[in-house]
């Protein structure tokens, strides 16, 4: 495209822009960040590689690569007086809130970097997002397990260092092996970006006031706790522990599916008409990850048992519901030991190139303008007020 133009100037840059980063047609299932395929960056790329291609426009030359790292791991570490507030935080909150008022928090610690205006200190403030976030997520996940917080190791890679700093040591000793750094990497490209979805859309009409970049993450972190957006990877778990403990037959559950007492979740998709092609992808990795781990609640059979079942009933087929990125996330986050309630933290920091990209997007965006949605007003016709008419 030749620039930028808002399709709906009445909307601002959310319900409808123009945008370079990432491109979805919904009916043949596909999905490019930049222009690369998501099969491509599955197969080859890496989630620092992909991070950056979202975020800068180009894939990066090694150099580039090496450099963006190096200020990733310089930048891991948050102060102090941080640590304390996200010890003092409530240990039994919802991870997705704590990491959302974790993130508005930040603007408060480096003040330096929030100005939307200067594009140097936006870079700044992208660098700290990107690099501390896993660190952030990593300490919520020890306080809630009454473990002790364990910081960045400047000697590891970046997905290495997020899975030392949330499980220790052990976690890649485990029976996964170097398999478990490799299925966060490819779990945490397939989340990076996916165009004006709910949270995207949010940090682009927060972003769009000139609110800075870490309160425009924020907003979007907290759309998308939602279960009917990133929320979802955790509902498909409770919904499978609750078929399983229930003992309901999958058939049963369709009926109830059917007869609108419960959705489906991680089923369906406002734009995936045909199949989301993440899903594919990430029913491979769990294929692969519980050859490997033993599923003692036989969870991913019963996913793979409710799908089948799903798309051989035309209740399903007929309203285009196929399993969508959060179907089969939850039963692998599972095997690997990340609590439910840790699923979508998992998203979020996936997402997060896609967020700062589509920020950042937006201030160079010649029609930009502050969102604005118009409603249709159906209510009262005027009226006085008594004894004012
Ligand atoms: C994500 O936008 C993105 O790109 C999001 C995302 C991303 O990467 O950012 O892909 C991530 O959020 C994936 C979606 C995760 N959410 C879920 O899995 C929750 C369950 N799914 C739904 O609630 C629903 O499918 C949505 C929210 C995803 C989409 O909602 P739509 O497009 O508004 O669908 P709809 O409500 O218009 O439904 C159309 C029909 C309706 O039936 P009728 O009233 O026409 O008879 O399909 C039915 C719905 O009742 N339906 C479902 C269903 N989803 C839709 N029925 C049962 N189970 C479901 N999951």
């Amino acid at each position: 495209s030749t620039g930028m133009t808002t399709l709906d100037p009445g909307f601002g840059n959310t319900a409808s822009c123009s945008s370079k980063i990432t491109y979805i047609d919904g009916a043949a299932g596909i999905l490019r960040y930049r222009g690369y395929p998501i099969q491509d960056l599955a197969v080859g790329s890496t989630f620092l590689e992909v991070a950056y291609l979202v975020i800068y426009g180009e894939l990066p030359e090694p150099g580039q690569l090496k450099e963006f790292s190096d200020k990733l791991r310089e930048n891991a570490d948050i102060p102090a007086e941080m640590g304390a507030f996200l010890d003092a935080m409530p240990r039994n909150g919802h991870p997705m809130a704590l990491l959302a008022s974790a993130a508005n928090t930040l603007s408060a610690y480096y003040a330096d970097s929030v100005d939307p205006s200067d594009e140097a200190q936006v870079e700044l403030a992208t660098i700290r997002l990107m690099a501390k976030l896993p660190t952030i997520a990593a300490r919520i996940y020890r306080n809630s397990v009454g473990a002790e917080p364990i910081g960045p190791d400047d000697s590891l890679g970046y997905v290495e260092n997020f899975i030392r700093m949330t499980f220790g040591d052990d976690a890649a000793a485990g029976e996964l092996g170097d398999l478990f750094g490799k299925a966060v990497d490819l779990l945490l490209i397939l989340h990076a970006d996916h165009e004006l979805n709910c949270s995207t859309a949010t940090v682009r009409t927060v972003g769009s006031s000139q609110a800075d970049i870490f309160a425009s993450v924020a907003a979007g972190i907290n759309a998308l706790s939602g279960p009917s957006h990133g929320g979802a990877n955790q509902a498909v778990l409770e919904m499978l522990d609750e078929i399983r403990e229930s003992g309901v037959t999958v058939a049963e559950f369709l009926e109830r599916v059917k007869a609108r007492e419960v959705r489906l979740m991680g089923f369906g998709h406002r734009v995936y008409k045909n199949f989301d092609p993440r899903s594919k992808e990430i029913k491979v990795l769990a294929t692969q990850i519980l050859d490997r781990h033993d599923d003692p609640d036989e969870l991913f059979a019963l996913a793979l048992e409710l799908e089948a079942a799903a798309l051989a009933d035309s209740y399903f087929t007929e309203r285009k519901l196929y399993p969508n990125v959060d179907f089969y996330t939850g039963v692998i986050y599972r095997a690997m030991g990340f609590p439910t309630n840790m699923f979508t933290v998992l998203f979020a920091i996936g997402r997060l190139p896609g967020w700062v990209a589509h920020y950042r997007e937006q201030l160079h965006d010649p029609a930009f303008r502050i969102a604005r949605p118009r409603q249709h007003y159906i209510g009262s016709a005027e009226r006085r007020y008594p004894g004012q008419g």
